[in-house]
């Protein structure tokens, strides 16, 4: 019922010569994939990324505006992704949310512009090691699920990311069992916003998944898919994991 969603999210990496590259190696092994497969370069290369994207492949950004349009200097709005053809657009990850002071309120503006444009939305939450170590995992990420999707009316457009932080770029990954917990307690969660919706909200798992661990989380019933960063620069390694979904 919930098409696998394998994501890559290069931040600040990559460069247009490697883009290139990265995108023949990712066409010429897709035959058989069977999960739908989204990459997100920075925002200079998706117009590149979009022209050179092989069959079967998305482009997404990883951050937008919160702003429609105007005096913003530096800010690239939801609407100009749209018009690119970029199809969708990460938010709320961890690192926004610490190194720029993102607040779900802020989060959820962003997922409207999102709607607005119809922008696939790709909401980030998860806590830090002190947050798990406290007992707190589970009230932090519920509490930013639904602030960041305080007022999105209609989920049809979005999908979640449960990226606890202490896994991510640090080679320490959710055992396949906690993180089933984590989405399972984050699909009750949606129950309470759409009731109708939920069951159909792709959930997917974060933080140092790679070739050799994505069958074991994509085998769980509520992971269903991967937001993946540092091995997603490698697309023979980034095809080991679209291999398992
Ligand atoms: P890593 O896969 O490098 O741990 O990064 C995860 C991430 O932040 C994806 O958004």
């Amino acid at each position: 019922m919930r098409r696998t969603l394998i994501a890559g999210n290069w931040k600040s990496n990559g460069r247009k010569a490697g883009l290139e590259t990265f995108l023949e190696v990712l066409g010429g092994g897709l035959a058989s994939a069977s999960a739908e497969i989204l990459i997100c370069p920075p925002y200079v290369y998706l117009s590149k990324a979009v022209a050179l994207a092989p069959e079967g492949v998305s482009i997404g950004a990883q951050n937008c505006s919160v702003e429609q349009e105007g005096a913003f200097t530096g800010e690239v709005t939801a609407g100009m992704l749209a018009d690119c053809e970029v199809g969708a657009v990460i938010l709320g990850h961890s690192e926004r949310r610490e190194l720029f002071s993102e607040s779900s309120e802020l989060v959820a503006s962003k997922v409207k512009r999102a709607n607005t444009e119809g922008l696939m939305a790709i909401v980030c939450v998860g806590e830090s090691l002190e947050e798990r170590e406290k007992g707190l995992a589970e009230a932090v990420v519920l509490e930013q699920v639904r602030q960041s999707l305080q007022g999105v009316g209609d989920a049809s457009g979005i999908v979640l990311a449960y990226e606890p932080v202490w896994a991510i770029g640090t080679g320490k990954t959710a055992s396949a069992e906690d993180a089933q917990n984590m989405h399972a307690a984050i699909r009750r969660c949606l129950r309470e916003q759409y009731a109708e919706q939920a069951d159909g909200i792709r959930i997917l798992y974060g933080g140092s998944v790679k070739g050799g661990n994505a069958a074991e989380l994509f085998a769980k019933p509520d992971i269903d898919g991967a937001l993946v960063g540092g091995a997603s620069l490698d697309a023979k390694e980034f095809l080991q994991i679209i291999a398992a979904g």
